[in-house]
């Protein structure tokens, strides 16, 4: 059968980084997110046929990429038949812009329709985890928070909506420091954070209390609060990161201009918070009204400058 989806990336709020289990792909810490638009993965499904085959932006997947989508769908069917798998990013892929949450949400459940399986949304985010850990925060719109869980299979460990899309209008300022494929990858940079960093202890004991306080700023629409939180715990996944042996360092001299003009822009009273992920690229959260003077603000310090909406659910086309 084949089957298409759409799924949207989403930025962490409060952040994903470690895991306590990788063979489940289980986090470290809980995280919040919001689901973003534009920006979409589109992903078609044709499960049967001569042998697998996956193309991704046109190029068929080898090595490390292609064993990854394999292993992924063999935990839907481990005796499933060759399967043809095509996807394509409008944005740039591996950047630190959260490519891998989109295309993992997307392949859960283009895959799964494909297969002739009907699962929940909880379902697909606990294997959309699997393939990728933010992905299980994909399948809804607007904003999402990925629990821990409790049990030792992680089958309660997904994504849980906060509220959706049409909940609060906001706006995430991309300022586009680099758009090559990252260097270390987000799953080599936590893994090496989590065994190096001695501030990884502080990172797990204080990550469910900034999850706390980012839902609660959500829920009553107080962007200072969500902005602040989700500085801290940017900042704080830096730290862990900087202190790995070696560094894991992602920023480039622009990403901290990016940071200071985006601290400048609050002194004058702009309601602007910055967050980063596995990459150098700087999102600034925002509004709608003050969306202009950001992307204004930015643009000359970095080649590209891309603004998004919250987006909605992950679907079937
Ligand atoms: C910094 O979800 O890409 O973007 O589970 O190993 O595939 P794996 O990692 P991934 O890591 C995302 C890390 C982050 C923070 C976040 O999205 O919460």
């Amino acid at each position: 059968m084949n089957a298409t989806a759409i799924a949207h990336p989403n930025i962490a709020l409060v952040k994903y980084w470690g895991k306590r289990n990788r063979a489940l792909n289980l986090p470290a810490v809980p995280s919040v997110s919001v689901t973003l638009a534009p920006f979409e993965t589109k992903t078609s499904v044709q499960w049967g046929g001569d042998s697998d085959r996956f193309v991704i932006n046109g190029v068929a997947a080898t090595g490390a990429a292609q064993q990854r989508i394999a292993s992924f769908l063999n935990l839907i069917d481990p005796s499933r038949p060759p399967v043809f798998v095509d996807s394509t990013n409008n944005f740039p892929t591996a950047a630190g812009l959260a490519s891998s949450s989109s295309a993992f949400a997307a392949l859960a459940l283009a895959a799964t329709a494909a297969a002739g399986r009907q699962m929940v949304l909880e379902d697909l985010s606990v294997l959309a985890r699997q393939g990728s850990g933010s992905a299980c925060r994909s399948l809804w719109g607007g904003f999402v928070t990925w629990r821990l869980g409790t049990q030792s299979d992680g089958t309660d460990s997904h994504g849980v909506p906060i509220d959706n899309e049409a909940h609060w209008d906001l706006r995430v300022v991309v300022a586009l420091v680099s758009d090559q494929k990252k260097a270390v990858s987000s799953r080599d940079g936590m893994n090496r954070t989590q065994e190096s960093s001695p501030l990884f202890d502080g990172w797990v004991t204080s990550g469910p209390n900034d999850v706390a306080e980012a839902e609660a700023a959500i829920r009553s629409r107080d962007l200072e609060r969500l902005g602040t939180v989700m500085e801290h715990s940017t900042m704080k996944m830096v730290g862990t990161m900087v202190s790995a042996q070696p560094a894991v360092l992602y920023m480039k001299p622009s990403t901290l201009a990016v940071l200071h003009a985006v601290r400048e822009l609050r002194s004058r009273g702009v309601p602007a918070w910055s967050t980063m992920d596995a990459g150098p690229n700087v999102k600034v959260l925002t509004t709608p009204e003050a969306e202009a003077a950001v992307i204004e603000h930015l643009r000359p310090h970095v080649p590209k400058v891309h603004s998004l909406s919250v987006g909605g659910p992950a679907r079937l086309l």
